[in-house]
């Protein structure tokens, strides 16, 4: 029997779902594309052995956090075809901050789609779920992804090197990256002005 999807949300275009240990393939097929690979492992393939015992178990385990964070699948509404994915996740250097992420299918670049999923991650991050502080990190050679960044609303944070551990055998010059970031509006209050009959909204 095949399992109905999770679904998180969807957007215009897509929806976020679940992954299911069934997923394992198509994120191997993702991870094989040198060009979606290139500013992540230098066009190296994941092996499917670690898709399926490091990856899914993990993107599993995620499913169990309460406001949600994790790895979600994206599908296309009008065919159901997989994209790729998008992560909200705690930030691995700054693990107080979330931080978003994203790999489509090459097939679905250049129209818009991981602008409109990673936005409409980002404000169900902060305006739904509470997250404080969002933000996302790249190789400073990764221009799509910054652009993506900027068009969500993120705003160039840093410069900073990913350490050898993260990308051994890259040079520094290689590690080079930027962060992004947004933080949740302050929440606005009505309150009542002294004296007044007038009701003033302050950003407390
Ligand atoms: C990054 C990625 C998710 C972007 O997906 P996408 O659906 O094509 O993104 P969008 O169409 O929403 O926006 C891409 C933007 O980058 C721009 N862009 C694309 N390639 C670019 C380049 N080489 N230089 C400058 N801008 C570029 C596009 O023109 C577009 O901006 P615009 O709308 O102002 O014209 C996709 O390229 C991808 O999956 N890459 C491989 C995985 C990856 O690198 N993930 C990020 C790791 S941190």
């Amino acid at each position: 029997m095949i399992e109905a999807d999770v679904i998180l949300f969807e957007t215009e275009r897509m929806y976020f779902r679940q992954f299911r240990a069934e997923d394992a393939q198509l994120l191997f097929e993702l991870d094989s594309d040198p060009e979606v690979m290139r500013f992540i492992s230098k066009g190296q393939p994941t092996p499917l052995n670690r898709i399926q015992n490091e990856f899914i178990p993990r993107f599993l385990e995620y499913y169990r956090q309460s406001p949600p964070q994790g790895f979600w699948a994206a599908n296309l509404r009008r065919n159901h075809e997989f994209m790729g994915w998008f992560h909200l996740r705690p930030d691995r250097i700054s693990p107080r901050e979330m931080e978003l992420g994203y790999r489509l299918k090459r097939s679905v670049w250049g129209r818009g789609l991981a602008t409109e999923g990673a936005r409409a991650l980002l404000e169900r991050a902060l305006e739904e779920w509470g997250y404080a502080r969002i933000c996302a990190r790249t190789l400073a050679g990764n221009l799509a992804s910054r652009r993506v960044m900027e068009k969500v609303g993120l705003k160039f944070e840093a410069e900073f090197f990913y350490g050898e551990n993260v990308l051994p055998g890259w040079t520094e010059t290689e590690r080079r990256a930027v962060k992004y970031s947004t933080q949740a509006k302050a929440p606005s209050q009505t309150i009542k002005v002294p004296g007044g009959s007038r009701a003033a909204t302050l950003q407390l």
